[in-house]
């Protein structure tokens, strides 16, 4: 496990504050609604939903994983980044430019996340700051290399992970959520949002 650049901030977001960010993201998601990404190549649907906010959001589709600044059934520019949200940046990621994705994850039932590397980003100096709503989940995380030794997190609702310095490119995933251990989202489920900075700032 990349300890060194890994930082997990338990219980950083107070319940108030939780509830405010999902009441406007689902005013966001109302714009830019959730949908089911596809793997490159063979087409195989993600068990996760996803959508984006931002002036980038991140998509996977047949062609490959990128970058682009519309939703990909809509058409439209993704919603902005909620001041909300951007001020916890700012708080928690040491990176004085904004970031321009955050991508949101919905994991539903048997939802997960095969172990992969934040890698599409051209900026590697930001971290990657990663928020946590809803039912909690085993964060699984290893070193640079895919052979490296794993080790799991148990994350909650309303706690963060940023992945900086040697942990921005370390391998993880969410092995599974846990159903039933929270009661932030009315449906249940668990929402993750990751931001990123995607290109060099001038
Ligand atoms: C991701 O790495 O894209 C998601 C991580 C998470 O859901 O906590
Ligand atoms: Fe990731």
């Amino acid at each position: 496990m990349q300890s060194d650049g890994l930082k997990h901030l338990p219980e950083c977001l107070d319940r108030e504050t939780q509830q405010e960010i999902v009441d406007i993201l689902r005013i966001c998601i109302g714009d830019a609604p959730l949908y089911t990404p596809a793997m490159p190549r063979s087409g195989r649907p993600f068990s996760v939903r996803m959508t984006n906010l931002g002036v980038l959001g991140w998509v996977s589709d047949k062609n490959g994983y990128r970058y682009q600044e519309h939703h990909p059934t809509t058409g439209r520019p993704w919603p902005a980044i909620p001041e909300r949200i951007m001020d916890i940046w700012h708080k928690v990621s040491g990176y004085q430019h904004p970031p321009e994705a955050c991508l949101v994850n919905y994991y539903k039932g048997k939802a997960r996340m095969g172990l992969h590397r934040d890698e599409d980003e051209a900026d590697m100096n930001a971290p990657v700051v990663s928020i946590s709503l809803g039912d909690s989940a085993v964060f699984r995380i290893g070193g640079t290399d895919r052979r490296d030794k794993t080790g799991s997190i148990k994350v909650h609702s309303g706690d963060i992970i940023v992945m900086g310095g040697p942990a921005r490119l370390a391998y993880h995933g969410i092995d599974r959520t846990l159903a039933g251990t929270s009661t932030l989202l009315k449906d249940g489920g668990r929402i993750n949002l990751t931001l990123r900075r995607v290109t060099v700032p001038s």
